[in-house]
């Protein structure tokens, strides 16, 4: 089985970018399943027309994070749209975190969780979650794909090896800097994170010169203006044996001229 998994969409550059790539990507990997994390669509959050454009763009899931919750006009989609997954650890919020999915006529779980480190809305302990909802995942599903939306290296790296060997794909979401290091441990593949599909100059999606002046004024960083330009896309591909191993992880990283 053949996954397509896609960092955070970043403001508008970012999902005319995804617009513009993800059908020939999925062409060319013959992707049998295609993931994209949208929580910064709308630069913070994502609206529903977002949704529907990620959707019409080739995403068969999408997956959500922190963000997603700042945009209120999502909260009544997300409950209602199987499709449209957020951290399974915040149990409070709307919607769901965790769904099954029916590719090349097999049943694919996928879970999303959110880290703790530097993360709103408290989410629960993923690390005590993560057990029971992936025990959950596999009664159905041999194949079970997690995106870890979470800011630090280390808790996404700790997750690796709890997940090592009981899952088909781990990837990290949330920092939109894509890491060297894919891998594949145990018939698990994992990626410390997929990178965003932004625009290409930028300060992780955020325009450089208000970047800039927010660091130098010493504020907090705040994500308010998105420039124009061409976009970057990144994330992954992977193949996934009958008995659920990951057989095959490469990093996608790509320009994209709009
Ligand atoms: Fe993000
Ligand atoms: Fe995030």
């Amino acid at each position: 089985m053949n996954i397509l998994f896609m960092g955070d969409v970043a403001g508008e550059t970012g999902l005319r970018g995804l617009e513009k790539a993800l059908p020939e990507l999925r062409r060319s990997y013959a992707a049998d399943l295609t993931l994209v994390n949208g929580e910064n669509a709308a630069g913070v959050g994502m609206t529903p027309e977002q949704a529907d454009r990620i959707f019409y763009a080739g995403a068969d899931v999408i997956t959500l994070g922190n963000h997603a919750f700042d945009r209120r006009e999502i909260l009544d989609r997300i409950d209602r749209d199987e499709r449209i997954l957020r951290p399974a650890n915040l149990p409070r919020l709307p919607g769901r975190g965790r769904g099954i999915f029916e590719a090349r006529h097999r049943d694919v779980g996928v879970l999303v969780l959110s880290g703790r480190f530097g993360m709103d809305y408290s989410p629960d302990n993923p690390f005590i979650a993560v057990d029971k909802e992936i025990a959950e995942l596999k009664k159905s599903c041999s194949t079970v794909l997690v995106d870890f939306h979470a800011e630090s290296t280390s808790e996404k790296i700790a997750m690796r090896y709890a997940l090592e060997g009981k899952v088909s794909l781990l990837v990290g979401t949330h920092t939109h800097v894509q890491t060297a290091d894919e891998q594949i441990r145990g018939g698990t593949g994992y990626i410390t994170d997929l990178g965003m599909c932004g625009p290409e100059d930028s300060v992780i999606g955020v325009d450089p010169a208000w970047a800039l002046e927010q660091f130098r004024s010493g504020k907090a960083f705040t994500a308010k203006t998105w420039p124009e330009g061409d976009a970057a896309i990144s994330g992954v591909f992977c193949e996934i044996g009958n008995d659920g191993k990951c057989v095959r992880i490469e990093r996608i990283l790509k320009n994209v001229k709009l």
